[in-house]
């Protein structure tokens, strides 16, 4: 394969996330002019967990970037969920927040459930609350979450038409698989969310024009189990002492795909700049 041909499979996720900070950047110049609103997020970490803790660290970045003011909460690992629930409560009712992101995963002892159920709906820029969750199903999407949407500019930014597509979902998470699903169905493909129970996977995989990983597996995904052509999108992540490793065997893999989102510098930064979007989505844009 040619050094153009190879490189121009790979998609730049960390270009196109800064073509979408830029929008967004006017977006929130815009609304301060005509409003005077600076669109405010809060974040909430529960526990020290490290990698959450980079996670919330890269947010707060792009909201610097961009010019969103940020706020950040840190709640010990033992808070209760009524400790963590009453945080919700005084940001839900603080008018210069409009937008909440509650960091996942939580400790055992607090249901993600409720938690997404007590940020109300118009200031979830995560897209997890069942209402917003609801209307995706539903076909009117609004605050969706922030991966499938990235997936979804991505694919529009690159002119890849999805109708009639066969796509293929590993991961049924309420993060990614099952919201992907659905947007990809709102959007006229044919759609198969595989998981860790599906029987023969490659089975599936073969028939993919579009697939979506979310299994955090490293290099799941060999060259053997997609077809010449397919456009991946690999959102799984597994860290090792000697470095970050996607779903997808990507040396390999780049032989067949059109398309490729590499691990780091892929869906990552996009799915951070989703998030911006939607914080000024919240307040009002
Ligand atoms: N943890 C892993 N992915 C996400 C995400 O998209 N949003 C939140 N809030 N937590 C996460």
């Amino acid at each position: 394969m040619s050094a153009e041909s190879y490189y121009s499979r790979i998609i730049d996720g960390k270009f196109l996330a800064q073509q979408i900070e830029d929008e967004v950047r006017s977006g929130v110049k815009e609304l301060k002019n005509s409003h005077g609103v600076i669109p405010g997020l809060a974040t909430i970490l529960v526990g020290g967990d490290p990698a959450s803790k980079m996670y919330v660290h890269l947010k707060h970045k792009a909201c610097e970037r961009v010019g969103i003011r940020a706020e950040d909460y840190l709640l010990p690992a033992e808070a209760s969920q009524e400790d963590l629930f009453s945080l919700i409560d005084s940001l839900n009712r603080d008018i210069n927040v409009h937008a909440i992101l509650l960091q996942l995963p939580l400790p055992k002892h607090i249901s993600p459930q409720a938690a997404m159920e007590a940020i109300t709906s118009t200031k979830d820029a995560d897209g997890f609350h069942p209402y917003n969750m609801g209307k995706l199903m539903i076909g009117n999407e609004g605050l969706v979450p922030c991966t499938p949407h990235g997936v979804i500019r991505v694919l529009e930014e690159y002119n890849v038409s999805v109708k009639g597509k066969n796509v293929v979902i590993i991961g049924h998470s309420n993060v990614v698989g099952k919201p992907m699903a659905a947007m990809f169905l709102n959007r006229n493909a044919t759609v198969s969310v595989c998981h860790v129970f599906t029987d023969n996977l490659k089975k599936y995989t073969l028939g993919a024009d579009i697939l979506v990983v979310a299994a955090g597996v490293k290099y799941l995904i060999k060259a053997d189990m997609v077809k010449e052509g397919v456009v991946i999108f690999d959102v799984g992540i597994t860290k090792e002492e000697n470095g970050v490793y996607g779903d997808v065997d990507f040396e390999n893999v780049i032989k067949k795909a059109s398309l490729l989102t590499p691990v780091p510098g892929g869906v990552g930064p996009i799915t951070i700049a989703m998030l911006m979007k939607h914080v000024l989505m919240c307040a009002g844009k």
